[in-house]
């Protein structure tokens, strides 16, 4: 009968190892019993960027990267962008069952009355640049959340965790839209309680000059289908940030303050950003594959913007609903001039041996930039309209870490690589370099 173990042979010691393989892994900590002398700090693994390394168990989100398989606690993502709504799939991914009708109305409830923020965030707005960047803004005023709720840090009690997730959840919208109009030069618009989660969002982004802003229910729909695509998903860069920051139990603003920085970067969610921006500077259908042909040449690092995937070895398959919801949106709002030239874009990769071989196709950023140029969005507002809705995602992974009694302070190792010890030395008596 096979053992669900790895037998280890040290040949520095001819010494053998018997190490457990639980869920696919071992534990690196039990590579510490390998050493070649007593004093000998035993082996380490050593895994830059985390390729092959999880840092955590979770129930939350499920993704097959070969099959471009995505799950929310076990349901497909096609069938919540078809039949749900985000607020649905946020209480999904934070209480791991969909709600009863009720419970959709307490949770929609409780979010639409905490919608608003403290009047001292506008002044600390106001402070800003007149063009400051929405993500910079929203996660300085983000962070700044912790100042106005001291009693966040009480991270151990579950009602001031709930309480400061659905703040997070109701405000980022507000946050965001605050941040939008600061950089337009416009007037903040209030949240109104008569709207839904985006109608909302969407009234405060757009609203001028009329009292009340009556959104487009395609395009509601839309950003509300957008809004559930991005809710979670797992280990990203930014989630895992957020649990970083989270296990020296700060409060969660502080920790999802990490999360929208790294979201910011343009190889995570600042790449729907990017991806406008290079189908700008590629202009034009024809000039399609001398850039493609300057990006397999490594000129200047250039990426294809929107492609590849740490994970996904197959189509993103939220990519994939996101072209559908791109043809109903552009039924409103007319085609996106730049649609034909990222299909063409898409349709030569896809069939070049350099982006097949290094498996290399459309991810969730691809197209969803043009959803929301083409609702009015300047592209610095792309990467907020990712950090809204991954807030739910950002929640629902840190408090999995404050509860997973396995977790505890992140504090990787390290290879020293450094100079050996030596000795200081006076200043007369050191040689010009
Ligand atoms: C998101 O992790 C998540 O789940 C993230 C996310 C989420 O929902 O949270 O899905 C959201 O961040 C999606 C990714 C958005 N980023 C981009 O679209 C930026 C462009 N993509 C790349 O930077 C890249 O594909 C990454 C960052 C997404 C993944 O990088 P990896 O896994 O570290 O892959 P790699 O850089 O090691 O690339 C492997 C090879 C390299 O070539 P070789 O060294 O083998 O010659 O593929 C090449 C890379 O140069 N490559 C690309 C490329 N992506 C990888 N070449 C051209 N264009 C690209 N986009």
């Amino acid at each position: 009968m096979p053992k669900d173990t790895l037998t280890i042979t040290d040949n520095r010691t001819g010494k053998t190892y018997e190490v457990p393989v639980e869920n696919g892994c071992i534990r690196t900590n039990a590579l510490r019993q390998i050493k070649v002398a007593d004093d000998d700090f035993g082996l380490m693994g050593y895994d830059p960027a985390f390729l092959n390394t999880a840092n955590c168990k979770s129930a939350i989100t499920f993704i097959d990267g070969d099959k471009g398989i995505l799950e929310y606690r076990g349901y497909p993502i096609e069938q919540l962008a078809e039949k749900s709504s985000y607020l649905e799939v946020a209480y999904l991914l934070l209480n791991g069952e969909l709600p009863t009708p009720k419970e959709l109305d307490n949770f929609v409830h409780l979010v639409t009355h905490h919608t608003y923020v403290h009047e001292n965030v506008k002044s600390f707005m106001d402070g800003f640049r007149y063009d400051a960047h929405p993500m910079s803004v929203l996660g300085s005023t983000v962070a700044a959340l912790s100042s106005f709720y001291p009693e966040a840090k009480y991270t151990k009690d579950e009602q001031s965790r709930r309480i400061q997730i659905t703040r997070l959840i109701a405000k980022m919208p507000t946050i965001a839209a605050f941040s939008y109009r600061h950089l337009m030069g416009l007037p903040y618009i209030y949240p109104d309680n008569d709207l839904s989660y985006v109608a909302n969002f969407l009234a405060m982004v757009k609203r001028v000059g009329t009292a009340t802003y009556k959104v487009h229910p395609v395009l509601e729909r839309a950003l509300d289908v957008l809004f559930i695509l991005h809710a979670d998903h797992e280990q990203n860069c930014s989630t895992t940030s957020v649990r970083t920051v989270g296990s020296s139990e700060v409060d969660p603003y502080s920790a999802v303050t990490a999360g929208i920085g790294a979201l910011y970067g343009p190889l995570h969610g600042g790449a729907n950003e990017a991806v406008l921006r290079m189908l700008r500077e590629i202009g034009h259908i024809s000039k399609v594959p001398d850039f493609i042909k300057s990006v397999k040449s490594g000129e200047g690092e250039k990426k294809l913007m929107g492609f590849g995937h740490r994970v996904y070895k197959s189509y993103d398959p939220r990519a994939k609903v996101i072209k559908r919801v791109a043809d109903e949106v552009f039924d409103v709002t007319g085609k996106n001039p730049l649609l034909e030239l990222a299909v063409e874009l898409e349709r030569i990769a896809l069939q070049d041996d350099y982006f097949v071989k290094r498996k290399l196709y459309p991810n969730v950023d691809f197209y969803s930039g043009l959803i929301y140029e083409a609702m009015g969005f300047q592209a610095e507002m792309f990467p907020v309209l990712f950090a809204i809705p991954r807030t739910v995602g950002w929640c629902a992974q840190w408090e999995e870490m404050v509860l997973d009694s396995e977790q505890k302070i992140a504090r990787p190792r390290q290879i020293y690589t450094g100079q050996k010890r030596r000795d200081y030395v006076a200043m007369d008596k050191r040689a010009a370099k």
